[in-house]
């Protein structure tokens, strides 16, 4: 199975639209919170709307008060999300700073209550994600730690449908190699407990056949990907036919273009004028590493609509 992760600023309708179209086999939303959906707030209620060839989706939920999100669950299941993920990881000043995303961890009776709200208020799939662990204590490392161990043993008694682990600590948030021995373990402990529930591994993959000696690795039901993707959403089919086939093509930049102007239409067709401006940051991606990508820097981080990028691509 290889799905997206949820990620702030980039899985939006889409991304996820063209993830679908490369054969992610599940996509997540962005992070959504758990409080701005409880209080029905007009620009989140934006963020649980999906086009239908988006499915399976899968909404992220975030926040720290389990008094949220039973009401937040309900309304995603009414949205028609194929499932309702929770945030157990996020190290994002704004979220663990407040003792929320990854610093949960630290209060495992209010995880608990998080997760037996959003299980019984809905039918529909419920995940987490969550880091291989983060120190007891702020800052003091002495102290000790808490470990992906200590929640897949705090959440055993729930029914949880699937977990990603990203392989890296809080205090090492984004950089750096994951810990491969951390999640192939966390893995075997998810299995004791939920066998029949897919364990996905994350974090730090950048090649076809990095992806493919991790997942065998730390024997995972598949990888969640995340920056990988950035600029080569083709990643899922290359992934699966070195999986079916034992090799995979370079894909064509006829076909990069396709990509990147059906991208373009897109997210012009679910953000409009106002959105799509972040169309700049994608094509900076698409054309990293080629050798005129410096050249073609300055037209790209100038597009105002689907049209310009039309443009640009015709030349190129
Ligand atoms: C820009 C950005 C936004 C992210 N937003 C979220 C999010 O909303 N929810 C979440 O669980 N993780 C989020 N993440 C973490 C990723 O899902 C992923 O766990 C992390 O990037 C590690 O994977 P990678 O090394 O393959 O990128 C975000 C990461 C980045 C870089």
């Amino acid at each position: 199975m290889i799905t997206t992760t949820p990620m702030a600023g980039i899985t939006d309708s889409a991304w996820r639209q063209i993830c679908k179209l490369w054969g992610a086999d599940v996509v997540h939303t962005e992070f959504v919170s758990a409080d701005a959906l409880y209080y029905e707030s007009e620009k989140t209620l934006k963020m649980i709307q999906y086009e239908p060839m988006e499915q399976p989706v899968v909404v992220q939920l975030f926040g720290k008060r389990p008094e949220m999100y039973a009401k937040a669950a309900k309304m995603i299941e009414v949205s028609g999300a194929a499932g309702i993920d929770i945030n157990f990881g996020c190290p994002a000043k704004k979220v663990a700073g407040h003792g929320g995303g990854i610093c949960m961890l630290r209060d495992m009776d209010t995880v608990k209550k998080i997760i037996f709200e959003v299980t019984n208020a809905v039918k529909i799939p419920v995940s987490v994600k969550t880091r291989i662990g983060l120190n007891k204590v702020q800052g003091n490392p002495d102290k000790g730690q808490i470990t992906v161990f200590d929640f897949i043993e705090a959440i055993k008694e729930f029914k949880i449908a699937a977990m990603i682990v990203h392989g890296r600590s809080y205090e090492l948030p984004f950089t750096g190699p994951v810990n491969l021995t951390a999640l192939k373990e966390a893995g075997e402990k998810f299995k004791e407990y939920f066998p029949n529930s897919p364990y996905l591994i994350n974090g730090s993959f950048q090649t076809v056949q990095s992806v493919i000696d991790d997942i065998k690795y730390t024997k995972a039901d598949g990888v969640a990907l995340s920056r990988a993707l950035y600029g080569r959403p083709w990643l899922f089919k290359q992934i699966k036919d070195y999986i079916e086939t034992g090799k995979y093509q370079e894909v064509d930049w006829e076909v990069i273009k396709d990509t990147i102007i059906k991208h373009a239409h897109l997210l012009w067709a679910s953000k409009g004028e106002k959105g799509f401006r972040e169309m700049r940051k994608h094509l900076l991606f698409y054309v990293k590493g080629r050798p005129d990508a410096v050249k073609l820097r300055q037209q790209l981080v100038a597009v105002d609509n689907p049209k310009d990028v039309e443009k640009i691509m015709k030349n190129i």
